[in-house]
């Protein structure tokens, strides 16, 4: 039998890999082993219990305050020990974070095969976002399944020279568990609090964005919010601690602002197909919002999701102040940009990806 070991340590690598744990224990053909790395704790913890997965294994690297190094050195020399005893046929990864890289290269020193979930996504700014780019680049030299969301990102990784036999167009899990997620008849007390007004979801976290180009991007969220005693924002908060400290600094005060704990994915996704539009510089939203019909303003300079932008559902605005009010403010006000942007598209799959994953583990061997 084959055993496929799967790995992740934040968030959303566990929203988007649940499922396809979930579909990997339903083969009876494959021996499903889950490790967590625990670079997140409670954002980790929420994902898990609401797709009821158990890890077998806990690395618990989480400290307050993280830097890269404690995050890469803690996760290297602990999930040796759980590698070698399991020695897997292929351990699978997901997209860009340090728990991804760190085990693709603990697998690589071990002569593991691995496997690339939302591979082939590329800025080509080696610092934007940072670590990310990095490690997405990193892991598609070693990976020997590499499973591509769309054929744009096949053609990065063919481009690089990957091998075709090694490359797959399989969509994006995060479509198969948002299909999961959305309710018509779903309420929650803050959507009551928002009732009759403009609902504005924000996230934001990015490590390359902490700092001044934060402050900027709630300065400017703060002025248009000002400007809009129509609009309301609900604002579920990263428990970084740079983030809420930035956060209480430039949006406290307004009562139209609502800064809450991180809330569980079913509510997230929810809270998003309500919403009036999006601000975020979160990857997966960028994903998971032109299924949602839902405008977003991507507080970045760049984005490895293209393919939103192409379906006109997304707009970078950068992270400087005056752009993001101005755009913030274009789209409340206007409605036929707001209208141009506001229309459902779909370039990450049907929602059948962890099958599809599933029947290459099972069917495919493959060379690095
Ligand atoms: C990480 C990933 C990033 C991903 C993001 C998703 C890296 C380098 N970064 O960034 O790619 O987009 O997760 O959210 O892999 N914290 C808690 N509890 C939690 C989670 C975080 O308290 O459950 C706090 C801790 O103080 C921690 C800090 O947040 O030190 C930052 O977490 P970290 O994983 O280092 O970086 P993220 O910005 O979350
Ligand atoms: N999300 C969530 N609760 C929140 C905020 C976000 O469940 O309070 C979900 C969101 O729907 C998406 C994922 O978390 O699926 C994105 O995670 P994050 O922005 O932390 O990381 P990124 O995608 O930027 O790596």
């Amino acid at each position: 039998m084959k055993k496929v070991m799967l790995v992740f340590g934040t968030r959303p690598e566990a929203i988007k890999m649940c499922p396809l744990v979930k579909e990997l224990q339903s083969r009876k053909a494959l021996q499903t082993v889950v490790c967590v790395t625990g670079q997140h704790r409670q954002m980790l913890d929420q994902v898990l219990e609401i797709f009821d997965v158990h890890p077998d294994y806990d690395l618990s690297v989480m400290q307050d305050k993280q830097t890269l190094f404690d995050i890469t050195a803690n996760i290297l020399l602990r999930i040796r020990e759980v590698l070698e005893q399991e020695r897997p046929d292929v351990c699978l990864v997901h997209g860009d974070t340090s728990t991804t890289f760190v085990t693709a290269l603990a697998c690589f020193y071990l002569q593991i095969p691995v496997g690339h979930v939302e591979a082939g996504l590329r800025t080509y700014d080696i610092y934007s976002p940072y670590p990310e780019e990095f490690n997405r680049q990193a892991v598609s030299i070693l990976s020997a399944y590499n499973f591509a969301p769309t054929e744009r990102s096949k053609q990065n990784l063919l481009r690089e020279g990957k091998k075709p036999e090694t490359i797959w167009v399989t969509g994006n899990t995060a479509i198969d568990a948002l299909k999961t997620t959305v309710r018509e008849d779903y309420t929650h007390p803050e959507l009551d609090w928002a009732k009759g007004s403009r609902l504005i979801f924000i996230t934001a976290h990015r490590r390359e964005n902490l700092g001044e180009p934060m402050h900027q991007m709630f300065r400017a969220i703060r002025r248009v919010m000002d400007d809009h005693p129509d609009v309301k924002a609900l604002y579920p908060i990263h428990m970084n601690p740079v983030v809420r400290k930035a956060a209480e600094e430039e949006l406290s005060g307004c009562d139209r602002i609502r800064i809450i704990e991180p809330v569980n994915v079913f509510d997230c996704h929810n809270m998003m197909a309500r919403s009036f539009l999006i601000l975020t510089d979160s990857g997966g939203i960028q994903e998971e919002a032109p299924s949602l019909g839902k405008p977003v303003l991507v507080m970045r300079d760049t984005t490895e999701r293209p393919e939103g932008i192409a379906a006109g559902t997304l707009k970078l605005v950068g992270t400087e102040e005056e752009t993001i009010y101005r755009e913030f403010t274009a789209l409340l006000d206007d409605p036929q940009q707001y209208r141009a942007m506001a229309h459902a598209a779909n370039p990450y799959g049907d929602g059948h990806t962890c099958e599809r994953i599933a029947d290459i583990l099972e069917k495919g061997s493959t060379e690095i």
